[in-house]
């Protein structure tokens, strides 16, 4: 193993991808807030279809999509492999500090937070993604989003996925700055204030859309 690919796949090594593809994905999310904000522009999604369609046609965005996909899947490979051998080097029946207790328990909430997180980008990407790339019915993206969110079911569903979204990314914008070492303490407030945007108004924004959708028709 050359010395690159030792580091990589170090434990500090694979934090770091942790880290990079998590600011990667948060940078994902505004541009996708900014278009779906759109969908509440009272034009029966005029404006909203027209970037959908430009998303959805426009060649040279094929590989930035990749790209996307291949962050999203390198992020949740590499976490659940830190997570998996975090376990195995834990000591097991040892008394441990109170300290340490609940950093295992934030990281293991992560864990399944961002495993539910992973299951609803499977189920979110099958409802709008995938059928419109592979099963297109002619239909605008925008009548996609209202028939889905008609269901209360889904709408519960986007809910209680969008708060473990809020948790996930409370604990990953932290410990990101944390592994890079940026939270020095002259930063630390400016950290947590602006961390408050991704975590809680981000989340808040998403959740907005399906109620908006479920509460108008
Ligand atoms: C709750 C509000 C949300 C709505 C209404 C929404 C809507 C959409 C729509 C319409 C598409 C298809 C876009 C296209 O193919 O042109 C899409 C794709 C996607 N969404 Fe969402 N989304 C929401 C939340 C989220 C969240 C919270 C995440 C990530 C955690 C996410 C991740 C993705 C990904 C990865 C894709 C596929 C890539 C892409 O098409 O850009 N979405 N979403």
């Amino acid at each position: 193993m050359n010395k690159s690919t030792a580091f990589l796949t170090s434990s500090v090594g694979r934090k770091i991808i942790m880290s990079l593809t998590g600011f990667f994905l948060f940078s994902f999310l505004i541009f996708h807030l900014y278009i779906n904000l759109f969908l509440f522009k009272q034009d029966r999604g005029t404006t909203f279809d027209v970037y959908a369609e430009f998303l959805a046609t426009y060649p040279l965005l094929r590989p930035i999509e990749i790209f996307l996909f291949a962050g999203f899947l390198l992020h949740a490979f590499v976490g659940v492999w830190l997570w998996i051998t975090n376990r195995s080097v834990r000591p097991v029946g040892y008394k441990v500090s109170r300290a340490s207790d609940s950093s295992t328990l934030t990281s293991r909430i992560a864990f399944w937070t961002g495993m539910f997180v992973a299951l609803f980008l499977v189920i979110h990407v099958k409802t709008f993604f995938v059928n419109s790339r592979f099963f297109p019915d002619g239909r605008p993206m925008y009548e996609l989003v209202a028939e889905a969110f008609k269901n209360p079911l889904y709408v519960v569903f986007y809910l209680v996925a969008l708060a473990f979204l809020g948790y996930h990314l409370k604990h990953g914008f932290q410990s990101a700055f944390q592994t890079l070492g940026l939270r020095v303490q002259r930063y630390e407030r400016l950290i947590d204030i602006v961390g408050i945007f991704f975590w809680l108004i981000i989340p808040i924004c998403f959740a907005a859309i399906p109620l908006y959708f479920l509460l108008a028709q």
